[in-house]
């Protein structure tokens, strides 16, 4: 299979779409209120890195042409979702209603996901086919330049046999459509090894897996600072306290394996092996979108003197989360329009199993990125001041 080709409309401003997996989900509904927010200049940018140099400067599409659309197999509409978001305090009082123009919006271009429980099955062939011509349908309609699948949707376990789950239906689905694809759940997706054929072939820019947000991203921090002064990790533990759709997903073992694992390869990639200690994550339904999660690091300084770090991260996790899923469509869809193509290891960033064999330090990751936003400009990057420190953009 071949991709379809970038076809820029004729239109004086090209607008983008963004089809999101679990597009009624906490992260989902969060990205597409907070972009309305802030493209109307509602709320600052705060924590989207596109929106700081030199990522304002790398024709990156303004968040005002961003069109969302998605699948879900809920059917509980956004501006409710929304509603209920800002009942618990994710969203700020009053900006469902204040953006509730473009949640309607983007409510009407939300499909049924699948496969749905107990509906008779179809093939695997026809679901993916079913899907893409979804996303096709929403570019067409909407008069699109472009668009990025992103899932978000549900972590769900790593498969037990060849057959492909859900995320990977869809992942193949954003191929057969055209479009680049980005995974920030720890779901299978495009890792498939049924699908390696078709992403190498696709000419397709892709990246995943899982958004680096709260406890890894302090990992990717903490664990090169243990290496680089010499210091010997003993145990490393870690305890996760959330709830939300989130956290009930991760009640299930087998998708709290899938997510665990990303967690646990940050330590190895950084500190060179695995020290011991576990990661746990404990679903508590009253806590919401809030995440407390622990981590205990028992090390060794000179001379055998034991020593412990322990950190407490108190977060909110979609708002964690949606920047990020703003910034990673945006860079997919401009690495797209430049013709980039194959897995994005520049994106490692964002990530905690990230594609490629790119750096696991957040500090180099960063470093990778904006070499990354070089290679997005028109110029291809010369004359670009990569060492400059970020400053904050006015990209809308
Ligand atoms: N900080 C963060 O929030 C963070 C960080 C990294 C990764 N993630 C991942 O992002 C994902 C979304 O998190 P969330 O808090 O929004 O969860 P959520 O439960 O609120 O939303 C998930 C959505 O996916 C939908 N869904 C489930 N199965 C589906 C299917 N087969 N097809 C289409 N839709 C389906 C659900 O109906 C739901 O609306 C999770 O996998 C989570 O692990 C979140």
């Amino acid at each position: 299979m071949s991709a379809e080709p970038f076809l820029p409309t004729p239109s004086t401003a090209p607008r983008f779409g963004v089809w999101l997996i679990g597009a009624r989900g906490s992260v989902a509904t969060t990205a597409i209120a907070g972009c309305a927010a802030v493209a109307a200049g509602l709320h600052p940018a705060t924590g989207m890195v596109t929106e700081t140099a030199p990522f304002t400067s790398c024709g990156l599409p303004s968040l005002s042409s961003l069109v969302f659309g998605g699948h879900d197999t809920l059917d509980c509409p956004l501006p409710k979702r929304a509603e209920h978001l800002a009942a618990g305090g994710v969203l700020p009082h009053g900006l469902p209603s204040a953006v509730h123009a473009e949640l309607v919006a983007a409510d009407r271009e939300i499909r049924p996901g699948g496969p749905l429980p107990g509906a008779p099955a179809p093939t695997q062939e026809a679901l993916i086919d079913a899907f893409a011509s979804d996303i096709r349908d929403f570019v067409r309609r909407q008069d699109l330049a472009g668009a990025v699948v992103v899932n978000v949707a549900s972590t769900e376990p790593a498969p037990t046999d060849d057959s492909l789950p859900p995320s990977s239906l869809y992942a193949a689905a954003a191929l057969r459509a055209g479009c680049p694809y980005v995974n920030f759940t720890p779901s299978t997706g495009l890792h498939h090894p049924a699908l390696a054929a078709l992403a190498e072939s696709s000419g397709l820019p892709y990246a995943g897996r899982d958004g680096k947000t709260g406890q890894t991203l302090l990992r990717s921090v903490l664990g090169p600072m243990f290496l680089q002064r010499a210091l010997a990790v003993r145990a490393w533990s870690g305890t996760n306290l959330l709830g939300g759709g989130d956290g009930a997903a991760l009640a299930d073992p087998a998708a709290a394996a899938a997510k665990n694992a990303g967690k646990e390869r940050v330590l190895v990639d950084t500190l060179g092996a695995a020290p011991e200690g576990e990661v746990h994550i404990d679903d508590v339904p009253a806590l919401g979108d809030w995440k407390t999660a622990w981590d205990h690091i028992a090390f060794d300084g000179f001379l055998g003197a034991r020593m412990v770090l322990q950190t407490t991260w108190q977060g909110c996790d979609s708002a964690l989360a949606a920047p990020l899923v703003l910034d990673l469509a945006r860079l997919a869809v401009r690495a797209h329009e430049k013709g980039l193509s194959g897995p994005l290891g520049e994106l490692g960033f964002y990530f905690k199993d990230p594609v490629g064999s790119g750096p696991s330090s957040l500090a180099e990751q960063y470093a990778e990125l904006r070499g990354f936003a070089g290679r997005l400009r028109d110029d291809g990057g010369v004359g670009d001041d990569a060492s400059g420190a970020a400053e904050r953009g006015t990209g809308r």
